[in-house]
């Protein structure tokens, strides 16, 4: 933690305390068995915010693990890298101090060079081992992103695969972005979906596909609270079944 400024070090440590989505479990080991849920899905597939109820649900912490994809983009993109270069990629990993609350996280510039640079095997490994730590823990936890059924937690004990048809992603793309004052057109968040979608399904490495033993969960009619309520459903039949 050698680099960086006193501020810059408050957000490198590891799991960061002020950011709820990368919470890490302080709670002393319970004598319960662990609980580890894994949410993958496409982008705006309603993922995170299923995976946050389950969450707060089950007791468990959650860890956004696109985060650190976007993170390692967002170093690059701020130090003037290219998203073109593996190594430039891999140095933009080091020591990587995640910011939950920065804005510039979620803009579009920084959602298209996180999809490129998570399909560097060399990208993927260096944050494979904080993301199997973190599912590791005592009590077990949820995590959400692209590979946790298939490569993260490929023992999870309750495996989502979310998706939705992408018009209707794209739409709820468009209404993040313009929560967070972040205007944009359908035309052009669909495309970057689209485009998105075919990048981290088709890489070499982790691509996005439903473990075999995912349950998939469709939310293109669902709204929030329904998507919510049938994810939990699903994860306590599998458990009963169990
Ligand atoms: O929120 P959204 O689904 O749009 O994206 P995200 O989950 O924040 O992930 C951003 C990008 O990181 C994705 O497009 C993926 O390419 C990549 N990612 C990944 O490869 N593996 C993960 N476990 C999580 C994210």
């Amino acid at each position: 933690m050698a680099a960086g400024s006193a501020g810059r070090l408050a957000i490198a440590i590891w799991p960061c305390q002020s950011a709820p989505v990368l919470a890490k479990d302080s709670a002393p080991a319970a004598a319960q068995k662990a609980l580890v849920i894994a949410v993958d899905g496409p982008a705006a597939s309603g993922k995170g915010t299923i995976a946050r109820a389950l969450a707060r649900h089950f007791g468990l912490p959650h860890m956004d693990t696109g985060l650190l994809y976007r993170q390692v983009a967002l170093n690059l993109w701020r130090w003037g890298g290219d998203p073109g270069n593996e190594f430039e990629a891999l140095r933009a990993c080091h020591e990587l101090g995640v910011d939950a609350s920065d804005p510039e996280l979620r803009s579009e510039p920084v959602s298209r060079i996180a999809s490129a640079v998570s399909a560097y095997p060399g990208v993927r490994a260096a944050l494979l081992e904080r993301q199997q730590d973190f599912a590791g823990q005592p009590r077990g936890a949820v995590l959400d992103g692209r590979d946790i059924g298939t490569v993260i937690a490929p023992d999870a004990d309750v495996k989502l695969f979310v998706t939705a048809a992408p018009e209707i992603r794209a739409k709820r793309r468009m209404g993040e972005l313009l929560a967070r004052g972040m205007p944009s057109h359908y035309d052009d968040v669909l495309l970057d979906i689209r485009a998105r979608d075919g990048r981290d399904s088709h890489r070499d490495i982790a691509p996005l596909k439903p473990a075999e033993d995912a349950i998939v969960l469709d939310t293109t009619e669902l709204d929030v609270d329904g998507a919510v309520a049938e994810a939990i459903r699903l994860v306590e039949e599998r458990l009963a079944a169990a």
